[in-house]
């Protein structure tokens, strides 16, 4: 079976209204406000890329570049696009990224609440690394931070940290 084709495209300003729709949706009250997603891709390292099925928006993404990681900041795939494999082009977008300018981990802050966010993250490789005691100030959730670490670089998770700060490592 031919893959859908998906076609992924640097944001551009009029993409903006399209994406906060899928934002309302998606996060409802949580959701980015069309001059936080514009301020939010006004600084020099942030980027946005937005994947299209059928001539449409069918998700987002929004990351930032530092010098060692890549940091996701958003993602979201619209309610009727849903395991289509959108979510998955668009992360392996990010993946390819690693290698480049010394770049070999992405990281990201997911809702403890957000089961199937991270189950989507898990599957395409990320690890929980990290709990971020009331990390989304709006209700005070706890948040948890996944990384990816490029092949060839070793992974350090949760269980590592707690092993090693217990001294049973
Ligand atoms: C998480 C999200 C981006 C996944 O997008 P998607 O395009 O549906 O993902 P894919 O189709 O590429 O899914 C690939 C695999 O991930 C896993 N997965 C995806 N959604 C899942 C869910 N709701 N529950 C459990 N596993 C899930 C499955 O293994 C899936 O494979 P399958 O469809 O064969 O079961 C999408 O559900 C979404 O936008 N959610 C709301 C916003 C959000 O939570 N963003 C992440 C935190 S910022």
């Amino acid at each position: 079976m031919n893959p859908i084709p998906i076609d992924i495209r640097w944001l551009v300003r009029a993409d903006y209204p399209k994406v906060i729709a899928i934002e309302e949706e998606c996060f409802g009250v949580h959701a980015l406000t069309n001059k936080e997603l514009t301020d939010g891709l006004h600084g020099l390292r942030n980027v946005g890329v937005s994947a299209w099925l059928d001539d449409d928006i069918a998700g987002f993404m929004l990351y930032e570049l530092f010098k060692e990681i890549i940091h996701l900041t958003d993602l979201a795939v619209t309610d009727r696009c849903r395991h289509l494999g959108v979510g998955t082009v668009l992360m392996k977008t990010l993946i390819d990224k690693l290698g480049k300018h010394d770049r070999s981990k992405i990281i990201l802050e997911v809702r403890e609440t957000n089961l199937a966010g991270q189950l989507f993250f898990r599957q395409m490789g990320f690890i929980a690394t990290e709990v971020l005691r009331n990390h989304f100030s709006d209700i005070g959730e706890d948040a948890y931070r996944m990384s990816y670490v490029m092949k060839g670089h070793s992974p350090v998770n949760r269980l590592f940290q707690i092993r090693k700060s217990s001294g049973s490592l």
